[in-house]
């Protein structure tokens, strides 16, 4: 009996929470995101990377219903949600952060996250659970600031706030640590880690800083010309020569 408890734990940890199969877009004659498939499971963190213009946010922008595909599907928990619009997404537990920060400017730092709070709950649990999103972000000394007038470092720190708002299963970040100084990278890799290892949240991150995101994430897929030409451990990965030459025909490093 014991035994079979165990086996159907490991089962249920092993099950992907997110599911993504065969998607492609494309934009006139280019095919900006070319048959991705890959999964991820609660508490996992994966990394994905690639040189500029390879796909990665399109992909971001599929995931999180900001933008249909042309084919291919994506299950969530189970659940059909190819294709489904971006209010519906975030209901079901899929927030992301935007690579082009764009808080509400007029608004705190405070009602920005309540925007979201408020998606599952009435007012009073939505003040309350914001505060302690800003809090958790590291911004409570900014809580009622409004956005406007806020730092690019903050501005970044209020973007994944505004994701946790709308309490996720899955939490995708579009380069939260680009523009940051190495004790705020330092900072934000700590709180992602808590995320997903402390909250078991699944985290896909986009990220052009190797070092963090070699440090943080279990797997990591690689994006060239929109096409996944890797995937695996974060050590293995970065030695493939097709990824060292995808690399290499760009400006990055
Ligand atoms: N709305 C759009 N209309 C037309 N082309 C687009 C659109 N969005 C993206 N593209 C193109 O699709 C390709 C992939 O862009 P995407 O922004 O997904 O790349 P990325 O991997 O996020 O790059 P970066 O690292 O620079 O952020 C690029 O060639 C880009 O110019
Ligand atoms: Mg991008």
């Amino acid at each position: 009996m014991a035994a079979e408890m165990t086996e159907s734990i490991d089962r249920t940890a092993a099950t992907a929470l997110m599911r993504i199969d065969g998607l492609v877009r494309r934009f006139g004659g280019l095919t900006a995101v070319n048959n991705v498939s890959f999964d991820v499971r609660p508490g996992e963190i994966v990394g994905l990377i690639g040189p500029n213009g390879a796909g990665k946010t399109t992909l971001f922008n599929i995931i999180s219903g900001h933008m249909k595909s042309n084919t291919g599907s994506m299950v969530f928990d189970g659940h059909d949600v190819t294709n489904v619009r971006a209010s519906q997404c975030a209901r079901v537990g899929i927030g992301r952060t935007f690579q082009i920060v764009k808080p509400l400017t007029t608004l705190t730092v405070h009602e920005n996250v309540m925007v979201g709070a408020l998606l599952r709950n009435s007012f009073k649990v939505a003040r309350d659970k914001a505060a302690a999103i800003v809090k958790r972000v590291g911004m409570g000394d900014l809580m009622h600031r409004p956005a406007g007038s806020l730092t690019l470092e903050a501005r970044k720190r209020l973007e994944l706030a505004r994701a946790l708002s709308v309490e996720p299963r899955i939490l995708l970040l579009d380069e939260i640590l680009s523009g940051l100084n190495t004790s705020e990278v330092n900072e934000s890799v700590h709180l992602i880690r808590s995320l997903a290892k402390g909250d078991g949240l699944a985290v896909i991150m986009i990220e052009h800083i190797l070092h963090a995101v070699m440090s943080l994430a279990d797997r990591i897929v690689v994006l060239d010309y929109g096409v996944k030409i890797a995937e695996g451990l974060p050590e293995a990965v970065v030695r493939e020569p097709k990824v060292i030459a995808a690399y290499l025909g760009s400006d990055e490093p």
